[in-house]
C-alpha cells in the first residue's frame, strides 16, 4: 500500500470503466411484493401483465420509433456527451485552485440532479471537510464546496453570502429557457455584486452559464458579456438533463467521475432497449406503477435506505410528478392523471410515516431503495450483554442493522397487504447512479406512453410562471394580468 493509499483509502468500490465490467454493478428490481401471491387483493397476477400486453407493446414501439426519429434526445446522452465531458473536466481543472465555492443558480430540473448526484457520491458532510479531503476518496481531492441556490427565499441567499466569499466563488447559472425568474434574478443580483467588487472584466471569470445553444435570454447575455458557456442539447428538457452539462459540470467540480456516470447510463440503456418487460427494469417499473394507478393507488412512496440516496427521492419526485401529472391526454381528452410521489427515508421514516404506509389506506405503493455494500462499516461494541433488549446488538454492524430493518419494513408492508418493490444498488458509485437515474428517466417516458400523455411538457408549471410575470407587469402578459385581476376576491370570513 502506498503512502497515498494509506492517507486516502478507497472508501467505496471504483466504478468500472467499461460496460463489460459491469456484471457485479447490476441494479436489481425485485417486484415479488407487487404480486398478489405475496400481498393478496391489491397485488397483481401474471395474467395482469398478459392482459396489458397490447398496450405495453404499443408503448414500446412508440418509444423505439420516437427515439429513432430524434424525438427522445435525452436517451442518446450517454453516447454523445463524451467530448463535452472532456471539456468540462479541463475547465474544472483550470478553475479548481481559484474556486473555493461552486454555486449552482438553478431550480427544478436544473438543481435537483446536481444535488442528488453530489449527495450520492461524496461524503455526507462534504462542505465541512477540509479542502484536501473534498472530492473523491483518493487524491487529488481539493475540490470546491458546492451550494445549490434554488429557492428565492431572501434569507437563504443573504445568508449564503455569510459563508462564501463571492470573489473566490464560481457561479453556475443553469437555465434551459433563460427566463426562469428565480434563477435569472439570482444571476442579476450576483452579477451586480461581482462587478461592484471586482470590476466587469474580472467578474466574468466568476460566472459560467449552462443553457440552450440559441434560444432564450441567457445565451444572448452570455455571448454579449463573454461568459464561459456550456450547452444543453436542444431536445433535452430540464428534468431529463442530468447527463448534460446541467449535471456534469457541478459534478465535475466536486470531483465526481462524470465519465463513469455516462458509462453507467449507457450500460442501463442496453437493458432499456429490450421490449420484453421481464428483461427491462425501466419498463417493468413503469408497468407496475401504471397498473397501480389503474387500480386506484395514486401515490408512490420512494424510500431509500441510505442517506446517500436521500436526494434521489427529491429528484425522482420532480421527474415523476412533472412528467406524469397531466390534465389532457394526447388525444386532447381531459384525464387529470398522475401518481403523487412521496419522499421517505429508511430507517428514519420507520419512526414517522411507516405506520401510515402499513396500516393506512390502500392508496399507495412503496418503492424501497436498497444498497448491498455501503461505503463504510461500523460495529456496535459488545457491551450491556446482561441487558437482553440491548445485548443482542453487540457485535452487529450498522450495515446489518439498516439492511435487516429494511427487510423488516418490506415484511411489515407485505403482511399488511401493501404492494411494494425494491430497487437494489450493489453499491453507490458513479456507475450505478448513472444507471439508476437513466433507468428512472426511461421508466418515466415509458409510463407517459402507457398513460397516453405527453411526459415532456409542463403546462401546469408554465401557468404559475405566467401568473407571476403578469403580476409584475412583464410586457406581453397584459391579458393574463386582466384574467388574474378578475379572479374571485377573497372572503374575509374565511381568514381567521
Ligand atoms: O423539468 C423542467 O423542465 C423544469 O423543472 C425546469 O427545469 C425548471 O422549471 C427550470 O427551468 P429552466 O431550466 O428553463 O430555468
Amino acid at each position: 500500500m502506498s503512502q497515498m493509499d494509506e492517507l486516502y483509502p478507497p472508501a467505496h468500490p471504483e466504478p468500472p470503466a467499461h460496460p463489460e465490467d459491469s456484471a457485479d454493478m447490476k441494479i436489481r428490481l425485485d417486484f415479488n411484493n407487487m404480486m398478489s401471491e405475496f400481498v393478496g387483493k391489491y397485488g397483481f397476477s401474471e395474467q395482469d401483465f398478459v392482459d396489458l400486453g397490447g398496450k405495453v407493446s404499443k408503448a414500446a414501439l412508440a418509444c423505439t420509433q420516437k427515439r429513432a426519429a430524434g424525438g427522445m434526445d435525452w436517451r442518446d446522452l450517454p453516447y454523445n456527451q463524451g467530448d463535452v465531458a472532456a471539456d468540462i473536466k479541463a475547465y474544472a481543472q483550470e478553475m479548481k485552485a481559484e474556486t473555493d465555492a461552486f454555486v449552482v443558480l438553478g431550480i427544478g430540473g436544473s438543481a435537483l440532479g446536481p444535488m442528488a448526484v453530489q449527495q450520492a457520491i461524496n461524503h455526507p458532510f462534504y462542505n465541512e471537510l477540509p479542502r484536501e479531503k473534498r472530492g473523491p476518496t483518493r487524491p487529488p481531492g481539493g475540490w470546491p464546496r458546492l451550494y445549490v441556490a434554488d429557492n428565492v427565499d431572501p434569507e437563504r441567499l443573504v445568508y449564503l453570502f455569510d459563508i462564501i466569499d463571492i470573489t473566490k466563488s464560481l457561479f453556475n447559472v443553469i437555465s434551459k429557457s433563460g427566463s426562469t425568474s428565480e434563477t435569472m434574478s439570482q444571476f442579476m443580483i450576483i452579477k451586480t455584486m461581482l462587478e461592484e467588487k471586482l470590476g466587469k472584466e474580472e467578474a466574468k471569470r466568476h460566472i459560467v452559464c449552462t443553457t440552450d445553444k440559441e434560444k432564450g435570454n441567457l445565451i444572448k447575455i452570455a455571448r454579449e458579456e463573454g461568459y464561459k458557456t456550456f450547452v444543453i442539447p436542444s431536445g433535452v428538457g430540464g428534468r431529463f438533463s442530468e447527463l448534460t452539462p446541467v449535471g456534469l459540470l457541478p459534478a465535475a467540480f466536486c470531483g465526481v467521475d462524470i465519465e463513469a456516470l455516462l458509462a453507467g447510463a449507457a450500460d442501463m440503456d442496453r437493458l432499456c432497449q429490450n421490449e420484453d418487460i421481464y428483461a427491462n427494469p425501466a419498463y417493468m417499473f413503469a408497468v407496475l406503477n401504471y397498473m397501480a394507478m389503474e387500480r386506484n393507488m395514486p401515490i408512490c412512496v420512494m424510500m431509500p435506505y441510505a442517506d446517500s440516496l436521500k436526494y434521489m427521492s427529491d429528484w425522482f419526485a420532480q421527474l415523476w410528478a412533472e412528467s406524469l401529472g397531466k390534465k389532457h391526454d394526447l388525444d386532447g381528452k381531459t384525464v387529470n392523471v398522475g401518481q403523487t410521489p412521496v419522499k421517505a427515508l429508511g430507517v428514519t421514516d420507520q419512526h414517522s410515516q411507516v405506520q401510515l404506509f402499513t396500516e393506512g389506506p390502500f392508496d399507495k405503493i412503496v418503492i424501497l431503495l436498497g444498497v448491498d455494500r455501503y461505503k463504510e462499516t461500523i460495529t456496535i461494541p459488545k457491551i450491556y450483554a446482561d441487558i437482553p433488549s440491548l445485548g443482542f446488538l453487540g457485535g452487529v454492524t450498522h450495515n446489518q442493522l439498516i439492511q435487516v430493518e429494511q427487510a423488516a419494513t418490506e415484511y411489515a408492508l407485505m403482511v399488511s397487504g401493501k404492494p411494494n418493490m425494491t430497487i437494489t444498488l450493489p453499491c453507490v458509485n458513479e456507475f450505478t447512479i448513472g444507471g439508476l437515474m437513466y433507468m428512472l428517466e426511461v421508466a418515466t417516458g415509458f409510463a407517459g406512453e402507457l398513460m397516453n400523455i405527453n411526459a415532456f411538457d409542463q403546462p401546469g408549471v408554465e401557468e404559475g410562471k405566467n401568473a407571476a410575470y403578469a403580476t409584475f407587469g412583464r410586457p406581453g402578459y397584459e391579458a393574463k394580468k386582466q384574467e388574474l385581476d378578475s379572479r374571485p376576491q377573497k372572503n374575509v370570513k374565511y381568514i381567521i
